[in-house]
């Protein structure tokens, strides 16, 4: 039973990135290449398609069979707009509707799936949530990814697939791109000052920290609830302290502000965004990323 458990894990020992072209997708497929796996990403580009680029849609009719090859899905495409998942009926057929249903052919396919979820399904007023705490969703993004991990879970037990799947949530994500961190660049080599929030809390991870962290799991093939998290809760002015003081920039360039002084609406306002991650450190070895880690991905030469 071993052997032949063995044998088909040769045989199937390529993995697919479900949303190739995101931000996680690209973190993922980047550690994954590093560690010599072989690696498929989906892509709602045709012109793009190659033999390791494979037209994905959620939306298609078609039913979607995974390349012979492959024995591990990621499932990162989401409709991840806030915004979008409060007002559009496809942001939510898409989450909680498309997105369990490929889960579940890829599952009845004999492949063995990562969802990617959020800490968000929290509701953000509790510190460090474990891997098994009951969920509290506030914004309708929030509630989409409940709604799914709920679905997805309740289909897995149905096929008796329950140990070839784990939901993975994490916090949130940043590289070089992502807002505010070009404008704030650009303005201190500007020698402007930029003007970070107090009154917003996150407990950020690096692309690069993501992706390897993914890629473990991966390769454990380790099922049941798992969390990826910052190490710290922290405000964006701590945030962009910690990045001046790393990069060299004078304390001058540096003016904090609020949202709700500027006005500005922001849908998920977290007390704390933090994750618990004892189960998963238990199993993989990942830890917390520290705040100094983050800042050192964001500068390292890319
Ligand atoms: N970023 C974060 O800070 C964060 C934090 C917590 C959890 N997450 C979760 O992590 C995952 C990845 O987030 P991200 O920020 O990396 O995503 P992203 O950059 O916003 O990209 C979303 C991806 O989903 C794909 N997609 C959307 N609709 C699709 C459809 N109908 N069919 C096929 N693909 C579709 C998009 O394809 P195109 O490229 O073709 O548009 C894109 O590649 C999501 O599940 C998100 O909920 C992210």
């Amino acid at each position: 039973m071993a052997a032949k458990q063995d044998q088909i894990m040769t045989e199937r020992a390529s993995f697919l990135v479900v949303g190739g072209d995101s931000l996680v997708g690209g973190g993922l497929l980047q550690a994954l290449e590093h560690r010599g796996q072989t690696a498929y990403a989906s892509t709602r580009r045709r012109e793009t398609v190659d033999d390791h680029r494979v037209f994905l849609d959620f939306e298609s009719d078609t039913p979607y069979i995974a390349p012979r090859d492959v024995g591990y899905a990621y499932i990162v495409a989401a409709a991840t707009n806030y915004d979008r998942c409060e007002k559009d009926p496809l942001a939510h057929k898409i989450n909680v509707e498309l997105t369990p249903n490929l889960i579940v052919s890829l599952l009845e396919q004999g492949v063995f799936v990562t969802f990617i979820s959020t800490n968000s399904v929290f509701g953000g007023e509790r510190p460090w949530p474990h891997e098994d705490d009951p969920h509290t969703p506030g914004i309708a993004y929030a509630r989409q990814k409940h709604d799914a991990e709920r679905v997805v879970l309740e289909k897995a037990r149905q096929l008796g697939a329950e140990q070839s799947l784990n939901i993975v949530r994490l916090t949130k994500i940043l590289d070089r791109n992502t807002s505010p961190l070009p404008a704030w660049f650009s303005a201190w080599q500007r020698g402007e000052v930029i003007e970070p929030f107090s009154d917003l809390i996150f407990a950020p991870m690096s692309v690069q920290f993501v992706g390897e962290a993914l890629a473990t799991i991966g390769e454990r093939r380790i099922s049941g609830n798992l969390h990826l998290s910052g190490a710290e809760n922290v405000s964006y002015v701590a945030f962009a302290k910690a990045l001046a003081a790393k990069i060299g920039i004078g304390a001058d360039l540096l003016a904090p502000s609020t949202a709700t002084g500027k006005g500005i609406h922001i849908a998920f306002k977290p007390t704390y965004s933090g994750l618990g991650m004892q189960r998963t450190t238990a199993l993989t070895g990942v830890r917390p990323q520290t705040l100094s880690e983050v800042v050192s991905d964001l500068l390292s030469p890319t």
